[in-house]
């Protein structure tokens, strides 16, 4: 036996059962990890990660809107990967997706088995975070980046040897900058004694039950890049670096300054910056300016439309000489000429906006 056999391959778990509330309304039909970003599903560009560290069982722990991820991948076999796919009826949190799919896993009990949650983009060593797991013999190793916020995250504190001594989730005292990534190495056999059938999150349940019993829960810091894509600012910010290659994925072949899919026309004089997407059969008018943006599948925009920092629903129309900054359009909404959008605002799917032109001739 040679050290590339299969028992030494890590299998792979993708949790991807979130509900992407604060993407809505793109996510009430689309789940995030399957969004577009940087022109192919969110989800793609963390089975090609997967693939570079030679992984090729991955299992998707599904909830909502499962039916979306199997219609796209199939067995995974254009990806060069097996994909199973295991739905919760009921959602079971972190914890309970996992263990929900154990019986999917081929390993034995003290095989390394690689979970990602589905909305990060990350440009860490997976190999090296391996490479400690198995030198520390760990229970888990989790990857762990300093951020400077880390009230939204899980706040890790570790000893001098990186051994983790707490896990706060979502904490508004954190005691260090340093937070969950989101990507583990479990043993197999931990993912086994996680109770089956019950809602269970490993941040808050599993990780500190694994502390209290003294096994090895072991940290991997870098400070690489690394972004959550849970927000519609984070996920334009992703799409965006992946497409100027600041985050490189086999999936971006020429990073540049915009990507456009296939049919869109774009007239001469529009603008695409800062790491746009626009997606096929989009159609982009004279003077447009789109700038790090996302713009889904058959969007229009009009002559003179500014669109700054922004996620465009498939089928959206931006009237002429409309400014949107930092906004979500949902699928087919339609935003007349001459409004004005601005931080936060969002569009509902389908909603219309009419023509914000107000008309003065003398005399009024
Ligand atoms: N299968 C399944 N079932 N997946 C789920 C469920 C569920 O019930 N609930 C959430 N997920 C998936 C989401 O789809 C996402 O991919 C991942 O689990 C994490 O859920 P989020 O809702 O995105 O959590 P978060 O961003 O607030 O916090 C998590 O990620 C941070 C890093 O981005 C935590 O793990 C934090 O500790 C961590 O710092
Ligand atoms: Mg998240």
């Amino acid at each position: 036996m040679t050290s590339t056999s299969t028992s030494t391959v890590p299998e792979a778990i993708i949790l991807v059962g979130g509900q992407g509330s604060r993407l809505r309304p793109l996510t009430l039909t689309t789940p995030k990890p399957m969004l577009p970003c940087a022109g192919v599903p969110f989800l793609t560009h963390q089975f090609l990660r997967l693939s570079e560290v030679g992984v090729k069982h991955v299992v998707l722990a599904t909830s909502y809107r499962s039916e979306v991820f199997a219609a796209y991948y199939g067995d995974g076999g254009s990806l060069g990967l097996a994909i199973d796919y295991v739905t919760e009826v009921e959602p079971l949190g972190t914890g309970g997706g996992i263990r929900n799919v154990a019986d999917r896993l081929t390993g034995g009990p003290d095989a390394p088995v690689i979970v990602l949650n589905g909305d990060v983009l990350s440009g860490h060593d997976l190999n090296a975070q391996l490479e400690v797991h198995r030198e520390m013999a760990a229970a888990v190793t989790l990857h762990l980046v300093g951020v400077e916020d880390p009230r939204a995250f899980g706040c890790v504190p570790t000893d001098g040897d990186g051994r983790v001594t707490a896990f706060l989730e979502k904490t508004p005292t954190p005691v260090t900058d340093q937070i969950n990534a989101g990507c583990y190495v479990f043993r197999r056999g931990v993912i086994d004694a996680i109770r089956a059938g019950v809602p269970v999150s490993v941040e808050r349940d599993t990780f500190p039950g694994l502390l209290a019993a003294d096994a090895v829960v072991q940290g991997y810091r870098q400070d690489a890049y690394w972004l959550d894509v849970g927000t519609p600012a984070a996920f334009v910010r992703g799409s965006a670096d992946l497409v100027r290659g600041v985050l490189a994925s086999p999936a971006v072949a020429r990073p540049g300054e915009s990507l456009v899919g296939g049919d869109a026309l774009v007239a001469e004089d529009a603008v695409l910056s800062g790491g746009t997407t626009v997606g096929r059969g989009c159609v982009i008018g004279s003077g447009a300016v789109v700038e790090g943006s996302v713009l889904f599948d058959d969007v229009w925009i009009a002559a003179g439309a500014t669109v700054t920092g922004s996620v465009i629903g498939t089928g959206a129309r931006v009237g002429e000489r409309s400014a949107l900054r930092n906004v979500v359009l949902g699928d087919h909404s339609l935003v007349g000429a001459d409004n004005e959008l601005a931080e936060g605002a969002r569009v509902w799917s389908s909603a219309v906006l009419p023509d914000a032109t107000i008309r003065f001739s003398p005399g009024d």
